[in-house]
Parts: structure tokens; sequence; C-alpha cells
């Protein structure tokens, strides 16, 4: 089964392919969206051994030069040091505004590599072969782009959507079981704040993503993008409804900054925390049922995703902490917390008029 998403946003319209195996036809998709009989291809030195050659081999086959670039893709190289030594070897190696730029890895070479795509010679062309669950169903689609500075995460970057987007399940293969679960947040993320019948769906298939069953895999990746891009088209540059795809994000991103980052805690595991903590704050307003809390805590549970902040990390925190965390994400408006919160399955609204007290006793229960 091969499904293509057509995306249309302000900026750009383009196709996101969706399949099982489908890398060695890289080419073939990308044919036509190719302006010139060369491509660069930036990834790192796992994804070169695993896939490299049978991605090149199908753009050979159509006449196209295929250079590659090797880079660390750790979240600390998500960095302008980078940017500068793949512009420099762009330039080095006389990159043409024809040119496309393909970034094969995760969500840290997709921001990075279209970062360096929209500015190298003001934006070549660019093509995304996302190879984590989360870059598939989140990072690739809705064109941001960017790299972290040491005053924070992806604050600096552009809005810069690609010609096309190849996702290959069969990629995921080789990622751990653990990277995995954490773009699965981000899946079910969607169902909660606007597709109630996704969410439905998803809970009740829980054994066809344990077996990692690819047409399964296929649709998630297809629902979830179809989800993006609804909310993308409307609010492309995050003026207002695009927020709603914060939903944990305020909580998590605390759990990820007084973790200082570590891999102790992947960025989904922290969503998935800070998903539940919005939930429990959306009860505690009195939105939302616990029953439905209770059906999404076992649902985690049964798929394997942690939903409980690490002793290690919490034995050494305390609520204030945990606030003055939530108070420095990028989301904070007029010194205001803006969150997520939920009126039902599949409607997120965002507020800042909750209240502290409540939002307090979620933190501090989570901290216990
Ligand atoms: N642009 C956006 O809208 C957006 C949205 C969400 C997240 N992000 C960004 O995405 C990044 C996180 O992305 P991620 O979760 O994909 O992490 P990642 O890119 O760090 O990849 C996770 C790990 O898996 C490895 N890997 C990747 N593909 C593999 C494969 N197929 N087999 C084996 N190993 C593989 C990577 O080398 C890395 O070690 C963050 O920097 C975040 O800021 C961006
Ligand atoms: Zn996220």
């Amino acid at each position: 089964m091969i499904k293509t998403l057509k995306v249309t946003t302000p900026l750009k319209k383009y196709n996101i392919i969706i399949g099982n195996n489908i890398i060695a036809s890289s080419g073939k998709y990308s044919k036509k969206y190719l302006k010139s009989d060369r491509v660069f291809i930036v990834t790192n030195k796992l994804l070169k051994s695993l896939y490299l050659k049978k991605i090149k081999n199908s753009f050979v086959k159509h006449g196209i030069t295929v250079s590659e670039i090797i880079i660390n893709d750790s979240e600390s190289k998500k960095n302008l040091e980078s940017v500068k030594i793949l512009t420099s070897h762009l330039l080095k190696n006389k990159v043409d505004r024809n040119d496309t730029l393909i970034a094969l890895g995760g969500g840290v070479i997709g921001d990075l590599v279209g970062f360096v795509a929209s500015i190298t010679l003001r934006g070549i062309n660019f093509i995304q072969i996302p190879t984590t669950l989360l870059s598939q169903v989140d990072s690739s689609v809705g064109g941001k782009t960017g790299v972290n500075t040491p005053l924070g995460k992806n604050l600096i970057g552009s809005f810069y959507q690609p010609a096309l987007v190849i996702s290959d399940v069969g990629i995921l293969k080789s990622l751990n079981k653990r990277e995995v679960l954490s773009g699965y947040a981000e899946v079910i993320k969607y169902g909660i704040i606007m597709d109630k019948a996704f969410f439905n769906w998803l809970l009740k298939n829980d054994n066809h993503f344990l077996n990692q069953n690819a047409n399964y895999l296929i649709e998630i990746v297809y629902k979830s993008c179809k989800n993006k891009a609804k909310i993308v088209n409307q609010d492309e540059k995050e003026k207002n409804i695009r927020a709603l795809l914060n939903l944990g994000h305020t909580f998590g991103h605390a759990i990820e900054a007084l973790n200082n980052y570590k891999k102790t805690v992947v960025h989904g595991e922290a969503v998935a925390i800070g998903i539940i903590m919005a939930l429990e704050l959306s009860f505690l307003e009195g939105k939302i049922s616990k029953d439905i809390i209770n059906k999404i805590v076992s649902h985690f549970d049964k798929i394997g995703i942690k939903r409980k902040i690490p002793k290690q990390l919490k034995q050494h925190l305390n609520t204030s902490q945990f606030i003055e965390a939530m108070s420095s994400d990028k989301k904070v408006k007029n010194k205001k917390i803006n969150l997520i919160l939920c009126k039902s399955i599949g409607e997120a609204y965002i507020t800042d008029t909750f209240k502290h007290k409540n939002m307090k006793k979620v933190i501090k229960d989570f901290l216990n």
C-alpha cells in the first residue's frame, strides 16, 4: 500500500508519499520535483550504512548525480556550527540554486537541513526522507526548520516547505523501541486535540501498533500528517490554532529542561507525561471525565509508553521549580502561561485562565 497526501499551505503545495520499503524508488518519486541533475543527501553514519546505497542507486538510475554529506546528528549538533559546516560544503561544491538538498534522518537532520536549504543561495530545493516515527508524523510536516542556540531550543530558524516528503515505514525497523514510542506520543496527540475518530481507532488497534504492522503504520503516518496539515493550512506561522499542536508540550518542555535535555527522558516521553498532566488539569477544571484519562493511561501502559516522571529526576524537584521551568517556555505570552487543555476528546483549546491552584496540584501529584 502506498498513500499520497497532498499538503496545501499558503506558501506551497507538496506531496507526502507514504509506503513500506519505498526508498528504493526515491529517485522515481523525486524526479519530477528536481530542477537540475544533482542532489546532495545529508545523513548520519548509521543511516548511510543502512539505506544510502539503495537511495543513491535509485537516483543514479534516473541520471542524477548524488553527493553525500555525513554529519553527527545528535541534538547538541543541531546548531549554527553545523549550519556553517553544511553551507560551506555546499558552496565549496558550487551548489546551484536549482540543485536539491535531501534530508535523510530524524527531526534533527530534517530541521537542520531544512534551515540550510532555506538560507543557502536564499533558498534551494528541498526534499525530506524522514527516518523516525516522530519526524514522519510531525517534524517533516509544516515547514518549521531551525537550530538550537545556547539560549534555547529551535530559536533560530525559518518557515520553509519541502518540494516532497518520502516517508518509508520500513525504515522504522532499525529505530529503537523508545524512539518509536516517542513518536507515538505525537500521534495520539492529534487524536486528542482534533480527531476523536482517529483517537478511538488508535485505542482499538493497539495490537497492530505493538506488531508494527506496516499497513497500520502507513495509516498512522497518513492520518497524523493529514491532521497536522489541516492545522498548518489554516495557521502556517502559528498565530493562533497551530498552538493546539503543543498539547502536553509546556509541561513536557519543562521536564526536558529540568532534565538538562539528557536522553534519560526523550522528547516524546516528556510529551506523553505532559499530555496526561494537561488532561488531569482539564479534569480539575471540570472539562473532561476521569474515565477518558484512565482509558489513555491504560493505552499508554499496554503500548509501553512511560507516563511518570522518572524518580531520579523528580526527587530533586519541587513545584515552584517546575512552574519556573514552564514559564521559560517560548509559548509564554505576557508572562502568562498558556496551556492547551481539552473540553473533550477531539476538542482542545488554548487558555491562560485556568485556576493556578489546579495547575499546582497536578504538578505536585506528578512530583510525588
Ligand atoms: N520542525 C518541526 O515542526 C518539529 C516538530 C517536532 C520536533 N522537531 C525536532 O525534531 C527533533 C527530534 O526528532 P527525532 O525524534 O526524529 O530525533 P532524532 O533526529 O534525534 O533521531 C533520534 C535518534 O534516532 C536515530 N535515527 C534516526 N532514524 C533512524 C533509523 N531509521 N534507524 C535507526 N536510528 C535512527 C538518530 O540518529 C538519533 O540518534 C528535535 O530537534 C525537535 O526539535 C521539529
Ligand atoms: Zn513534540
